[in-house]
């Protein structure tokens, strides 16, 4: 079975979250299954220059007015999963960001950028650019609003033509453009209409993967659930509603090529479920760095994340002044929002005795910390998934999170019972206000002074098994399901698989 994979984001060639994370763990995780899974993203210079053995497989004919792109071929680093970039110097060589500007302002020509990765994705599937080999997919899987119109331009076409997925990672991010994009789109005026793209008088990109899609996806099963209400669907619940035969969750992975502590290039000292020492050895090296005291008893708490609303950085910048007042330390590394970046700044000074704020967006920090920290702050108002509590777990930190979306799916929390009972992975609570983040914390710490409890919870986080096997699994199932196409899993060999890796589990708990 072949899969053309198209994305605005995979790790390492461009990243500003999860995305990046997933486009790259879902293929090569695929690829292990025996299924040639190859990725289709914008031809950025970053993701030009880290591409090994690019070469020009095809000029691509003009098309939406835009007539300078090739496809280039290449791979992911120490990778052989195949990457075709679509190099457009007029849409995507330039300085600034993925999505913005260098002054945090979308670019103008947004809508034109991924259209146009939705057009080569959709000439690309219907074999009309010849990739120098014989190659065409039976599957074109389209992620997030980026994406959105492959789906779209592909059910234009009469013909044969490959079966669809969309997978959503955020329905918060729409893709919503005015109505006179639509010609120079080329979408067709019949699909300007509240059955198809239409989302209160614009075009909604997100609209347009989940309604002309022939299967589509989200990233955690609570997350698709939620959707489907007023309270988290973004408006577009009822146009989930009517997929729902077709629609399902499928719970992220993590990649332990990349996030693994007993492996992790970027950790001052490398740790693992049967001797976690080089963890002690990580926190002191990051206190040292962040210019905190080196105390190897004094609980270190992490913020790893973008800097927004979704995260509840504000209802953590309420905590912090109560936070700081405790035997704490608190180091966070994050950008987003102006004003709340600012408030991160100014607490850190204001409370420079046990804070350290890392304003910008880090790769090996971002490692070093979760590897240093005890405890993990990943709430969140809504979170599709969310990866950075996989990854703390991993790392024997233990989250706290609300219990929404993914989070809710992937962290047990530490009560009487799952302490008893040796379930418990982390900190788990229900309203998005400080006072019950407060309340979490506070249960955290006080854990925290029982250190053999604690270090039970360490390792059950630590031995849980999040790896994308079972998922990917899912994936092709559903990959099979949409096309009608047999893929041989070597089902049983999985299955042993899946079984040592459950009774490993167990008995290192
Ligand atoms: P989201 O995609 O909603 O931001 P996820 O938890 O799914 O949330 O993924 C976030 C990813 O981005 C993780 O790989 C996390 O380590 C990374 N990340 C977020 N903020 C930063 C930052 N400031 N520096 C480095 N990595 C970051
Ligand atoms: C989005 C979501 C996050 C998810 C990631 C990857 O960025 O906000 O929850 O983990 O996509 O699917």
């Amino acid at each position: 079975m072949r899969v053309l994979f198209a994305t605005a984001e995979a790790y390492p060639l461009a990243k500003t979250g999860g995305l990046a994370d997933v486009s790259r763990a879902l293929p090569l995780a695929l690829r292990k299954l025996g299924i040639d899974v190859r990725l289709l993203m914008p031809g950025y210079p970053r993701a030009y220059v880290r591409i090994e053995n690019p070469r020009i497989v095809a000029k691509i004919t003009p098309a939406l007015g835009v007539d300078d792109a090739t496809l280039v071929e290449g791979t992911f680093p120490e990778t052989d999963l195949p990457v075709y970039l679509v190099d457009s110097p007029s849409l995507y060589r330039r300085n600034g960001g993925l999505y913005q500007d260098d002054a945090g302002k979308d670019w103008p020509d947004n809508a034109l950028r991924f259209a146009f990765l939705a057009h080569v994705g959709a000439e690309i599937a219907l074999g009309r650019i010849s990739l120098g080999q014989e190659w065409a997919p039976d599957i074109v899987h389209a992620n997030d609003w980026h994406a959105g119109l492959l789906p779209l331009y592909l059910s234009l076409h009469s013909g044969p033509r490959p079966s669809t997925i969309f997978t959503t990672h955020n329905m918060a991010f729409q893709g919503n453009f005015p109505a006179d994009w639509l010609t120079k789109l080329g979408i067709p005026g019949a699909c300007f209409q509240a059955a198809g793209v239409e989302f209160y008088n614009q075009i909604s990109f997100l609209k347009a993967g989940l309604r002309y899609a022939d299967r589509v996806t989200t990233v955690s099963p609570t997350y698709a659930k939620e959707i489907l209400t007023p309270e988290f669907g973004c408006g577009m619940e009822g146009v989930l509603r009517q997929r729902r035969e077709d629609f399902v969750g499928i719970l992220n992975g993590i990649d332990d090529s990349l996030w693994n502590p007993a492996v992790d290039p970027m950790l001052p000292r490398t740790f693992h479920l049967s001797d976690i020492s080089g963890k002690r050895a990580c926190k002191a090296a990051l206190q040292q760095e962040m210019g905190l005291k080196v105390a190897p008893d004094t609980p270190l708490i992490g913020f790893v994340s973008r800097i927004t609303h979704q995260k509840m950085a504000d209802v953590i910048l309420e905590a912090l002044p109560w936070l700081c007042a405790q035997d704490v330390q608190f180091v966070s590394v994050g950008e987003g929002d102006p004003a709340m970046e600012a408030g991160f700044g100014q607490a850190s000074e204001l409370y420079s005795a046990n804070a350290s704020v890392v304003v910008g967006y880090d790769e090996p920090i971002a490692h070093r910390l979760q590897a240093a920290a005890d405890i993990l702050l990943a709430p969140a108002r809504f979170e599709p998934c969310g990866l950075t509590q996989l990854y703390a777990l991993k790392y024997g930190t233990l989250p706290i999170v609300r219990r929404t979306g993914g989070l809710a799916d992937t962290v047990v929390d530490a009560t009487a019972t799952s302490i008893a009972d040796r379930s418990a992975t982390g900190f788990v609570f229900d309203e998005a206000t400080s006072e019950e983040l407060i309340s979490a914390l506070g249960r955290a710490l006080s854990l925290y002074r029982e250190p053999l409890i604690w270090r039970r919870l360490q390792l059950q986080a630590m031995a849980q098994d999040f790896s994308w096997d079972a998922s990917a699994t899912q994936y092709a199932a559903l990959y099979s399901a949409a096309s009608g196409m047999p893929v041989d899993l070597g089902a049983k060999d999985q299955h042993v698989v899946l079984a040592d890796q459950e009774s490993t589990r167990q008995a290192a708990i």
